[in-house]
């Protein structure tokens, strides 16, 4: 199934119900790793807003859920490379474990950026988890991402959160871009 948003066409790529198998898996593996702890999920607006969504009713150990906002991206199919600076943080997650929860990873600058910022929160532990994971398309040594939901290869996608000129989020399933 093919979506035009803007000026470009795009392709399916992942079905939704792959999605939510996975976040699933996910949310499984998470109540298994935190069983211990009350872990404050962090989600990264605004591309996170339906994959937190969808983990988070997987997840069934006590939880806090909150949400905090960078931009890196500014309507292009590439990252710009410039990241602004973070909203929402406060200093709530001292002590306590922290699972920070992206759409996707592409770069990584976002997230070496965001991981330095939690970090001066004092939080006992930072785990990271995202939906989608480009190895090809990575500049920062981000280190290990605990919950990868799929490894991708290095295309623009959009739906389920992601953008393209802040269009498609609201796609249920993720499409890529396909190239002229
Ligand atoms: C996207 C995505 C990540 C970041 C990943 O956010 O949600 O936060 O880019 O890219 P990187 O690894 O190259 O830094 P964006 O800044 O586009 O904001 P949005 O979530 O509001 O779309």
């Amino acid at each position: 199934m093919k979506v035009q948003i803007d000026d470009k066409e795009f392709t399916c790529f992942l079905k939704h119900e792959k999605i939510i198998d996975r976040c699933r898996e996910l949310g499984q593996q998470m109540n298994e790793d935190l069983k211990n702890s009350t872990p404050i999920f962090i989600g990264v607006l605004n591309g996170s807003f339906l994959f937190l969504a969808d983990l988070m009713k997987e997840v069934s150990i006590p939880a806090e859920i909150s949400f905090i906002k960078v931009s890196s991206y500014s309507g292009q199919t590439s990252s710009s490379g410039v990241v602004k600076s973070v909203m929402g943080l406060n200093d709530s997650i001292k002590g306590r474990d922290v699972v920070i929860v992206e759409d996707i990873i592409d770069t990584g600058i976002t997230l070496t950026f965001l991981i330095e910022e939690v970090k001066k929160m004092q939080p006992a532990s930072i785990r990271i988890c995202s939906l989608l994971f480009k190895p090809d398309a990575l500049k920062r040594d981000i280190g290990k991402v605990d919950y990868v939901g799929f490894e991708i290869p290095n295309e623009f996608v959009v739906g389920y959160g992601l953008d393209y000129k802040e269009l498609g989020r609201n796609l249920k399933d993720i499409y890529r871009f396909i190239a002229e």
